[in-house]
């Protein structure tokens, strides 16, 4: 071969290096961990301003870390969007995701950025979420049931598999209950609690917000949710009366990670940065998902709950998403209510 055929080919292989390089560049692999709808808008409008094809999977926060972790040796996952934060806060303290000090972390609001700091950056704050439930108002009317105001109205006989709720070990939104309800009555009395309020529990969902979509239907009285996601199914024309609770409650700080060895970080810190801007979380409710937004400069959507009208406690976000604490509490909850689950 010539010298100058040598160079050409040479060419040839180092063009084809270059798209292929191109190609992995242009690619991100995201766990959705929020409602379908908004992760769904999320990766059309992201695909719309960035030359980066989304991967998307959704999937409930508490099967997020699940994966995350079996994956932990040969990572496919390139960032983690949305969940309750306990499990991105275990994440972080089982190293299974990465530090990232995004330059957006100073328009945040102070919850958002304590959750970042308290994880050494590993996680951030993108929403925030009050506890509570939804009801079907047309069921309480027509069977006469008595308006469900507080924990302790949820365990009136009447209410015999009325109720729905995630399975803890799934769902962010059920951990979040169950950690609330150690917070707000002690361990013990918080698994009495549940104990007795599964002779009204119908179905432990995988999901969610699936317990409070049952209720929209018809299917069930009432699921036990995060408020918001009632709001969500009220705003779509159900007679869905959201709750929150009297004696207190919990809340979510919806967090976002990055996956600690992340096959296309770069596009990753490209997504992160973009999801903390206040355009994309102001454009969160056009999914009907009315949480609170992270970035001070974001649009509160109208229909949001008023955080300042709850009882909310001080939720111990430290305490809830270490390791130990969620697994005692997980494994405490499969054999005392899993276990007698119908
Ligand atoms: C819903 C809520 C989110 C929450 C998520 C947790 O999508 O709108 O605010 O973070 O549920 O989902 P999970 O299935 O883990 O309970």
């Amino acid at each position: 071969m010539s010298l100058k055929a040598l160079s050409i080919a040479m060419l040839a292989t180092s063009a084809a290096f270059t798209i292929s390089q191109a190609q992995a560049a242009g690619s991100l692999n995201v766990i959705c961990s929020a409602d379908v709808v908004i992760c769904e808008q999320l990766k059309g409008d992201f695909e719309k301003k960035h030359d980066i094809k989304v991967n998307m999977v959704r999937l409930s926060s508490g099967e997020s870390y699940a994966k995350i972790r079996a994956e932990s040796r040969n990572p496919k996952t390139d960032i983690w969007w949305g969940g309750t934060g306990d499990p991105h806060l275990q994440a972080a303290s089982e190293d299974l995701t990465q530090e990232y000090k995004s330059a957006k972390l100073g328009d945040l609001h102070e919850w958002a950025q304590k959750q970042a700091a308290s994880s050494g950056h590993k996680t951030v704050g993108i929403y925030a979420g009050a506890l509570g439930w939804g009801y079907n108002a047309d069921i309480f009317k027509a069977k006469g049931y008595k308006e469900p105001l507080c924990w302790a109205d949820l365990l009136n006989a009447e209410l015999k598999g009325e109720i729905q709720v995630a399975n803890p070990n799934s769902s962010g939104t059920a951990y979040t209950t169950l950690a609330s309800l150690v917070q707000i009555m002690g361990e013990d009395e918080a698994f009495e609690y549940l104990k007795k309020l599964n002779a009204n529990i119908s179905q432990y969902t995988k999901s969610g917000s699936a317990p409070v979509k049952a209720a929209a239907r018809g299917e069930t009285g009432l699921g036990i949710v995060f408020m918001h996601d009632a709001i969500a199914q009220a705003a779509s024309g159900f007679p869905v009366q959201a709750v929150a609770p009297c004696e207190g409650t919990g809340y979510e700080i919806g967090s976002m990670s990055i996956v600690k060895g992340s096959k296309n970080l770069d596009n990753a810190k490209v997504w992160y940065d973009w999801a903390l801007t206040p355009e994309v979380q102001s454009r969160m409710k056009d999914a009907k998902s009315f949480q609170l937004p992270s970035n001070v400069s974001a649009e509160i959507p109208p229909e949001a709950p008023k955080f300042e009208n709850i009882k909310l406690i001080d939720y111990d976000f430290a305490t809830y998403g270490d390791p130990k604490t969620r697994k005692s509490l997980l494994e405490r909850w499969d054999r005392e209510v899993g276990s007698i689950a119908n």
